[in-house]
């Protein structure tokens, strides 16, 4: 999860270089680099550390070159130091790249048995040193093909040469990336979001693509050299381009925007007028749809559990979820009225795209659930589902999780409306308790004190476990999820009737244990439960939409949130969850929107 960018312009390019990695630092940041052509000469400037310190190397010492590239890097192979952050360079090359070379150790010992010497321990020096030698006798766009042909695993990439100062060239194997074109000025960049504060028209580059980029003009092949086309596409303008506005930081204001986002996407499908929803162009026939299976990672594979409940409550459709990088690798039996259903904020996590090709490859019809439309996995399915939260920043995901959440609601109602699998009367009531959650929402954020009062529980304990049961049990994952993300501290997420079977044991005085327990069908069980974690220290904090008084004095905290019908309560006892993870993260002075060793984009396997 790097990410890439390249201008070629006819003005000097740094400063552009920089404003674009610092919206790109979403994608990894442990060091950051550029490299430009200066009086023919490769200057290349790299840290560890944030895109900041690599600003302040060129106030003192600035880079000029019209043509340049830069990079903001995740580690995956060598520790995160200044040596191996990118570019990677030799005196007639410089390579930018996001990805893994799978097969980078025989190609290394190959280039080292030649007496080559490496300076890092990354994959990406492999690829620098092959095109060096490359170019000994061939032209650059020959001597990346015939260096792509050795690579094994994923790779973008961006190049510049040292004797060929007017060209970059770009390639793209299972990682993303995209062109911009402007006047006098042209661009290689991640993704569009990297590009679009400087032009709206973008195209994308597919596997296998490469292209020769200067700046003035943009030509695209495959990697036999030949010339091939790409559409070039108008970017919609996003007016809400991400800014912070008056938050201390990026998560804090996509929390308190859940309401907004929960507006707008409900309002994107359904229809306040007729009482319906706007989801029609279905890739099987609804009363087709035999099976459907949910595929995502992390947060979204949590998203994904959560819809399972709703999809064997509302429809007789047979359901599987499963986790992205698991579902990739499994001996898979297909047929074609499955619809395989892919959700990411994203769109370019890896493992997802992954799973998204192989049902691609076996003809099967796929929907993805996403917040960029153009993306590689929206662009790579059948049929598209946005989920309208506006970009999110935090790389710990919070509005898209709501947005997902809520997309997957409306699909399933609408589905089991048209496949009669239920009666009118329960469509409308669930489409009405939809109408109301942004309201429900509003008012959940209201418990934000009483969270700060309860992080203070998670400070100095060794760990806590977070429990649930049905729909409560998604939601204690991604509860656990968040903890650990934003703060570092141990968390566990589990199924309530689970803890007989052995996590029982982890529970001692005082340890925090987060019971969410909406008032549905699981109510008492959960409570039972919670009397067992009781009976053996645990330090209850109590999530519930339940009106019933059930504070007492074993439940050292109480949250009553509002309540909006069962189906629905997964997304309004997640707000509680955010929040906490937050006030923890906050109380340990952690990143709160770059949580260390984590990137907002998991294009790497
Ligand atoms: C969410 O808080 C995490 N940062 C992470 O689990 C994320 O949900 C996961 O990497 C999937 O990303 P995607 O939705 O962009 O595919």
């Amino acid at each position: 999860m790097c990410g890439i960018i390249g201008i070629a312009s006819n003005k000097a390019v740094s400063s552009n270089i920089i404003n674009s990695l610092k919206k790109l630092e979403y994608r990894g940041y442990d060091s950051a680099g550029l490299a430009t052509l200066n009086k023919n000469e490769i200057d290349e400037k790299k840290c560890s550390g944030r895109v900041d310190q690599l600003e302040k190397m060129l106030f003192k010492n600035p880079s000029n070159g019209s043509i340049g590239i830069g990079h903001v890097r995740w580690a995956t192979h060598g520790i995160p130091n200044v040596t191996n952050a990118h570019p990677h360079s030799t005196e007639i090359v410089s390579v930018v790249h996001n990805g893994i070379i799978e097969n980078s150790d025989n190609l290394k010992k190959k280039l080292e048995s030649k007496g080559i010497k490496f300076k890092s321990q990354t994959d990406t020096e492999v690829i620098t040193l092959l095109i060096t030698e490359q170019l000994k006798e061939r032209q650059p766009l020959e001597s990346v093909c015939n260096t792509l042909k050795q690579l094994k695993g994923s790779f973008a990439l961006g190049i510049i040469f040292k004797n060929f100062k007017d060209i970059i060239i770009g390639a793209r194997r299972g990682s993303p990336l995209a062109v911009g074109y402007s006047n006098n000025e042209n661009y290689l960049g991640s993704d569009s979001y990297a590009l679009k504060s400087m032009t709206n028209k973008i195209s994308y580059l597919d596997d296998g693509d490469l292209c020769v980029l200067s700046k003035d003009k943009v030509e695209f092949y495959d990697l036999n050299k030949n010339k091939i086309n790409k559409k070039i596409h108008i970017l919609t303008n996003d007016q809400n381009v991400a800014n912070k506005g008056d938050y201390k930081n990026f998560m804090s204001k996509e929390i308190f925007e859940q309401a907004t986002t929960a507006k707008n996407c409900i309002n994107e499908y359904t229809d306040s007028l007729k009482k319906d929803i706007n989801i029609y162009n279905f890739p099987i026939l609804p009363s087709n749809i035999k099976k459907i299976t949910l595929i995502g990672c992390g947060t979204a594979y949590h998203s994904c559990l959560v819809a399972r409940y709703w999809f064997e409550e509302l429809t007789t459709i047979d359901v599987e979820i499963d986790i992205a990088s698991e579902f990739r690798y499994r001996k898979l039996k297909f047929d074609t009225n499955n619809l395989y259903i892919f959700v990411s904020q994203s769109g370019e996590t890896a493992d997802t795209a992954a799973a998204l090709d192989i049902c691609n490859k076996n003809n099967m019809k796929t929907c993805s659930v996403v917040n960029s439309v153009e993306s590689t996995i929206a662009r790579n399915s059948n049929w598209v589902l946005p989920i309208h939260a506006g970009p999110e920043i935090g790389v710990a995901s919070t509005k898209a999780f709501l947005g997902q959440m809520i997309v997957l609601f409306i699909l399933c109602l609408k589905l089991a409306k048209v496949r009669k699998d239920i009666d009118h009367s329960t469509f409308k009531m669930n489409l009405s308790n939809l109408e109301k959650l942004p309201e429900a929402i509003e008012k959940s954020l209201k418990v934000e004190n009483s969270i700060q009062l309860m992080a203070k529980e998670f400070l100095d304990a060794k760990g806590s476990m977070f429990l649930g049961r049905g729909l409560s049990f998604p939601i204690a994952l991604e509860g656990a999820l968040k903890l650990k993300e934003l703060s570092y501290l141990h968390a566990e997420g589990y199924p309530a009737g689970e803890m007989k079977h052995g996590p029982l044991a982890l529970i001692e005085e005082g340890l925090p244990v987060i019971v969410i327990a909406p008032k549905d069908k699981y109510f008492e069980k959960t409570l039972s439960n919670m009397q067992e974690v009781i009976a053996r220290g645990g330090k209850i904090l109590f999530i519930t939409d339940h009106k019933k008084e059930l504070i007492n004095e074993n439940i050292r905290f109480g949250i009553r949130m509002p309540s909006i019908g069962n189906l629905l309560s997964p997304i309004v006892l997640t707000i509680p969850l955010q929040l906490l993870a937050y006030h923890v993260a906050l109380l340990k002075d952690c990143d709160i929107d770059k949580p260390r060793n984590l990137a907002k984009s998991v294009t790497v396997e």
